[in-house]
């Protein structure tokens, strides 16, 4: 279990009143501050909204957006949508994967980069484009895919 900063998710508690719809906004809270749902935190909003777990665990497993393992310190996302697919998104998506040596939906064991696809980014005139972390990168090429992801020379 990846250790979390108690103190921080207990000052993050204090501000709700621990009401039953309480629950997404911290969650919400809770992943903008760690990048994921900690099980240390699953626990403790459990204890304060005095509801089970396995609710948290299920609301979380339904929505998208909520992670429950942590992620790299980069976030790779590349765009699947219409405009990036037609433009080649599966294969940026592949010389990434090969690039940075993680499979789609995984992370790389050192914790440096978390890759993933998404339906769309919203900026498809630049398809086909991809985010790391928040900045957003249009118009990938084999050859930007290898700028952006070369290891540096010692
Ligand atoms: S389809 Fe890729 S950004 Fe919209």
């Amino acid at each position: 279990m990846v250790e979390i900063d108690k103190e921080l998710l207990r000052e993050m508690l204090s501000h709700y009143r621990g009401r039953g719809s309480d629950l997404i906004p911290l969650l919400l809270e809770v992943q903008a501050q760690f990048s994921y749902l900690p099980e240390e935190a699953i626990q403790l909003i459990a204890g304060f909204l005095d509801i089970p777990e396995g609710e948290i665990y299920s609301v979380s497993s339904f929505y998208s957006q909520f992670r429950l393992t942590p992620i790299g310190r980069q976030l790779v996302t590349v765009c699947r949508g219409t405009a990036c697919h037609v433009r080649g998104a599966s294969r940026v998506l592949s010389e990434i994967s090969e690039e940075i040596g993680v499979e789609e939906g995984e992370t790389r064991d050192d914790m440096e980069y978390t890759l993933e696809s998404v339906a769309c980014i919203g900026c498809c005139a630049l398809a086909p484009c991809i985010k790391v972390n928040d900045g957003v990168h249009g118009e990938m090429t084999a050859q930007k895919v290898a700028e952006l992801f070369a290891v540096p020379a010692n």
